[in-house]
């Protein structure tokens, strides 16, 4: 690994995610000492703004974003000052070249480009970069989402970036990798004994992926409307877990032995068909409810016009591969659910032969043996649950068995420790140039490939989404699709 950059360039430097996300997180990083000496911020936008503007712009959004004992107004002194703001629109050459001048003398200590702009002007704008002589060997780009909306755009992203950047230069960006839960994953699969022999088909009945948020699309419809929750979460966020949760162990905790396995696991998705869709997805559409005993409209009303975009998804996947064969992976997302949840459950098979009675007859006098279950709770509390089978106290002659809790809650194990934005993880590793946690241009195909086959399958078998109440987890059918293999959704 090379010397941080001494560099970064933010483009849409005024848009909402800079100011809740990126800035927050670079002013963390200052605060806690782990950015380069003499560190240069040039943000960059189309409005045209001084720097002074710009920098109280700044100020005013970490007073809104930061925890109150967060910000210190000496810290957030030293950020102004390393804020510089440049107007640049795609394409307009003389803008390209002030932003070369501002970065003029510092190329060679490293460059860190973050794109946070539409996709549509990724291409053009390292095109600029170019065409400024901004592009070096030690010129980095991060790019957020989304890469395209279906395998043949991502493909012209990637092209367009991809010819003026090395592979290894170019750093895609899915939040949820920058998450301390969801990195913890490989931490408890791969740093301890006991899950890594018991984590493949013998033992593991099913897995279950939730992501559920309780907001609405306030504001973004826009955005959405004609993405939905398969391709705005499912095909990154969620494709993401999945492969860690699937993949077969890297050789060691580094990019490209990491990313090998996980675009293994994820090449290994079933693809879904114009029949498989009927049975194994269901899309669903928010209509008027409550969510946490607030009055809530519906997505369409939200829109002002009908539309056939989902805002809930749950799926049936396979993960066709010796570890996994016969393991479904049930994933659900939607907007408007009761709870804002994240968690993955593995649900391990029952016992191979119960010495107490037979098992499974809890009501009529059975031993009450159930399977174990380990819960990862990503957010928002961040927990290990695993319900392991108990002796019930007691005279009893039978024995009697009851499910209880091994509860390791991370808050509390790490108590003291400042709960960290996932882009400070991010912003750290692209200055460093490591790429572990960011998403190589396989994974990103190997994730649309299997989206395109449950989208074209949608269109053929014409999916259209079912109307749920805000408040609840998404359309019945969601419930009958995992009730129907015998297993419930865990809540
Ligand atoms: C984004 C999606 O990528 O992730 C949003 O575009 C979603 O629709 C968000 O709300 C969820 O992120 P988090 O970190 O709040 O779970």
């Amino acid at each position: 690994m090379t010397e941080p950059s001494a560099t970064f360039l933010l483009f849409g430097a005024t848009g909402d995610l800079a100011r809740r996300m990126i800035f927050p997180s670079l002013y963390n990083l200052l605060s806690d000492g782990l950015l380069p000496d003499d560190f240069l911020i040039i943000a960059s936008g189309r409005s045209d703004m001084s720097d002074e503007d710009f920098r109280g712009d700044v100020c005013a959004a970490l007073q809104q974003f930061l925890p109150a004992d967060r910000y210190e107004a000496e810290v957030a002194e030293r950020f102004r000052t390393m804020i510089q703001y440049q107007p640049v629109e795609a394409g307009n050459a003389a803008q390209f070249a002030a932003l070369a001048e501002r970065v003029d003398g510092r190329l060679e200590r490293g460059l860190s480009v973050y794109l946070s702009t539409p996709p549509s002007l990724f291409a053009p704008t390292a095109q600029g970069l170019a065409d400024a002589g901004l592009i070096t060997p030690r010129t980095r780009i991060a790019m957020e989402k989304p890469i395209g909306k279906d395998l043949a755009s991502s493909r012209q992203v990637n092209d367009g970036i991809g010819a003026l950047f090395a592979e290894d230069q170019i750093f895609r960006v899915d939040h949820y990798l920058g998450k301390e839960t969801v990195q913890n994953l490989l931490a408890l699969r791969f740093g301890n004994v006991m899950f890594e022999p018991l984590w493949n088909a013998t033992a593991i009945d099913h897995v279950q992926i939730t992501v559920g948020e309780t907001v609405g699309l306030e504001g973004r419809v826009s955005y959405y409307d004609g993405v939905g929750a398969l391709r705005d979460m499912v095909q990154n966020h969620m494709l993401q877990i999945l492969s860690i949760i699937a993949m077969e162990p890297p050789a060691r905790m580094d990019p490209t032995s990491v990313r090998d396995e996980k675009v293994k696991a994820l090449r290994s998705l079933r693809p879904m068909t114009d029949e498989t869709v009927k049975t194994h997805s269901v899309r669903g559409q928010y209509t008027p409810g409550a969510v946490q005993g607030q009055i809530v409209t519906g997505y369409a009303d939200e829109l002002g016009k009908p539309s056939d975009t989902e805002t809930f998804v749950a799926l049936k996947a396979y993960v066709d591969n010796w570890r996994w064969q016969g393991v479904p992976f049930y994933l659900r997302t939607g907007k408007r659910m009761p709870a804002r949840q994240s968690e993955i459950v593995i649900q391990f098979k029952p016992v191979r032969h119960s010495i107490f009675g037979r098992d499974g007859q809890n009501a009529g006098g059975g031993t009450g043996l159930e399977p174990n279950t380990l819960v990862i709770r990503l957010q928002p509390e961040e927990y290990i649950r695993l319900q392991i089978m108990s002796k019930r106290p007691g005279l009893e002659q039978q024995v009697r068995l009851e499910e209880v809790t091994l509860d390791v809650s991370l808050t509390a194990a790490f108590a003291g420790q400042r709960r960290r934005i996932a882009y400070e993880r991010l912003i750290l590793d692209l200055l460093a140039g490591n790429a572990t946690l960011f998403v190589r241009r396989d994974e990103v195909e190997a994730q649309w490939t299997w989206i395109d086959s449950i989208i074209d399958g949608w269109k053929e078998a014409n999916v259209k989404p079912a109307a749920y109440s805000s408040g609840n987890w998404g359309p019945s059918s969601a419930i009958a699709l995992i009730e129907r293999d015998g297993a419930s959704w865990h809540e």
